[in-house]
């Protein structure tokens, strides 16, 4: 008898919310889901918090924890929480790595902090960067320079000022004749730096020439900027342009030889490209004018299979014995598809932070590229090109297991457009429909899941009754669907989440469950 493929989408963004206010997923027009829901196995998973390696349950999940939980099966320990336990045992200060980094720039040069300004805990963390400010200061370092990339994506979308205020107060508690730490520039998370999947190279070359070569317009502080660049442009803070602070006409903080550099980011997928630029000798993607020897490193290694970057403060988690690396084992072929955007998601992050294929005979990855857009313009993004190429990929009969991104509900989500995010989720729907009918011709089994909610939840809670509705733009911490089309089978009760996912595929691929997972979903 023929193996039945079984085909896995993860809707990204797009969780179960039982209230309609602001949820793009319940009032959209989804009659392909709707019949999922009414005609197939179905439960609700767990996507946030311990259930996917985070340090609590009030931490909403994302993207790189749910792919690694979809991929591995297991619940490890994520970035978010090895950095907190570092930083919390001083584990990290006695590091080799820190200590060379201070003793690189205690006598004559300056310690720079670059990373993304919030408590959202989903690429960094605002009380590490205070954590390692203030052991800076005690290691004896005297020169400080912070370059902050606004948040408004994992926190809500105009509340930088908070996290300036709060980060100017450290500063000012910490400063005195023998330290001087001070903001040096800063942009929108989503205009310079942290661009992923070189989806846009163009944004690192901007992030560069702000907090390098300390080139861009001039601000007395971080706080003017924003204010200036609120009024005058009326974006939300993801979207804020870069602003050099200057003294006397010169920028207070430009990048130079002798320097040493921490990115406190320990997420890896918006953390690479500056990586790069930082360390590669030879490197093509844009001119960087003037490359400082400094020494640098990253709150985490972001890539172990390619050393990105070099130097880092803490390991990453090491994760080992991934689903694909048990079907590789098995013979079974595989078939990855996203746009760009999400296309990390479903390789590096599906299989642990890897970048490599186990082999490359058995894994076929296949990138659609994205729109360089805010995509509250094209809510449909290329949804229907990733299908396109899916169906084409499934009437081969070549491949036994194949999992695609639809980055529509989180990308368009997380712009905070309501109108958008509706039409996104709706996208979704028409391309289940189209999916569908593949998946019939190859008599195989469909899986509709998600990593982590966002547009079931656009607008922030009211505060009161009558208060303005505010767009909401992080992720959420709701569950997320797992539905099964195309196999008769009975779904377990219980706290199941996102790891329970990869032993399901197995059970329906007609392998042997794995003991050293979490179980499957199905009996
Ligand atoms: C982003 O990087 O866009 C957000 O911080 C998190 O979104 P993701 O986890 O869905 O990628
Ligand atoms: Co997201």
């Amino acid at each position: 008898m023929s193996k039945k493929p079984v085909v896995l989408v993860v809707m990204d963004g797009v969780g179960i919310n039982e209230s309609k206010y602001g949820n793009a997923v319940t009032n959209a027009f989804t009659p392909t889901l709707d019949r999922l829901y009414e005609t197939c196995p179905y439960t609700a998973i767990k996507a946030h918090g311990k259930a996917v390696g985070l340090p609590s349950d009030d931490d909403m999940g994302n993207s790189e924890v749910g792919h690694n939980a979809l991929g591995c099966g297991q619940v490890y320990s994520q970035g978010a929480k090895l950095v907190n336990e570092s930083i919390e045992s001083k584990e990290l200060f006695k590091s080799e790595t820190w200590n060379a980094l201070v003793n690189n720039c205690k006598d004559q040069g300056v310690m720079h902090f670059l990373g993304l300004l919030s408590d959202g805990n989903v690429h960094s963390h605002i009380n590490h960067l205070f954590a390692l400010l203030e052991e800076a200061k005690a290691g004896g370092v005297k020169e400080v320079r912070v370059h902050i990339l606004l948040d408004g994506r994992d926190v809500p979308e105009t509340s930088a000022l908070e996290y300036v205020d709060a980060l100017e107060n450290k500063l000012e508690e910490l400063n005195d004749g023998n330290f001087h730490a001070i903001i040096a520039s800063g942009g929108g998370r989503m205009t310079i730096t942290m661009d992923r999947y070189e989806a846009n190279w163009p944004m690192v070359e901007a992030g560069w020439k702000t907090h390098v070569l300390g080139e861009g317009r001039e601000f007395t502080s971080a706080r003017a900027a924003i204010e200036t660049y609120r009024e005058e442009t009326g974006v939300i803070d993801q979207d804020l342009p870069a602003f050099v602070i200057s003294e006397d006409g010169k920028p207070v903080g430009t990048i130079n030889d002798g320097d040493s550099v921490v990115l406190f980011n320990f997420r890896g997928d918006r953390a690479q490209e500056i990586c790069l630029a930082f360390e590669n000798e030879d490197f093509d993607k844009f001119d960087r004018v003037r490359k400082p020897d400094v020494m640098f490193a990253g709150m985490l290694q972001y890539d172990s299979d390619l050393a990105i970057p070099k130097m880092f403060l803490n390991s990453p988690p090491k994760i080992e014995n991934t689903l694909t690396e048990y079907l590789v084992k098995n013979n079974i072929n595989e078939y990855a598809i996203s746009e760009t955007q999400k296309f990390g998601h479903v390789t590096y992050f599906w299989n642990g932070n890897r970048a490599e294929k186990f082999d490359e005979k058995l894994e076929t990855y296949y990138e659609v590229p994205s729109d360089v857009i805010p995509f509250e313009q094209r809510p449909w993004m290329k949804a229907a090109e990733v299908t396109d190429k899916l169906i084409e990929a499934l009437d081969t009969n070549e491949y036994d297991f194949l999992r695609v991104n639809y980055p529509n509900g989180d990308m368009v989500g997380h712009t905070g457009n309501y109108q958008a995010t509706i039409i996104g989720v709706e996208t979704v729907d028409l391309q289940l429909a189209r999916l569908i009918k593949a998946v019939d011709r190859a008599n195989g089994i469909l899986l509709v899941t998600a990593d982590h909610g966002n547009a079931d939840e656009m607008y922030e809670k009211p505060k009161k009754e009558d208060s303005p509705i505010k767009a909401k733009t992080s992720h959420t911490l709701n569950k997320v669907p797992f539905i099964i089309y195309g196999a008769d089978v009975k779904m377990k009760d219980g706290d199941l989440g996102l790891a329970n996912v990869a032993n399901t595929v197995v059970k329906l691929l007609g392998l042997e469950p794995k003991a050293d997972w979490e179980e499957s979903i199905i009996e």
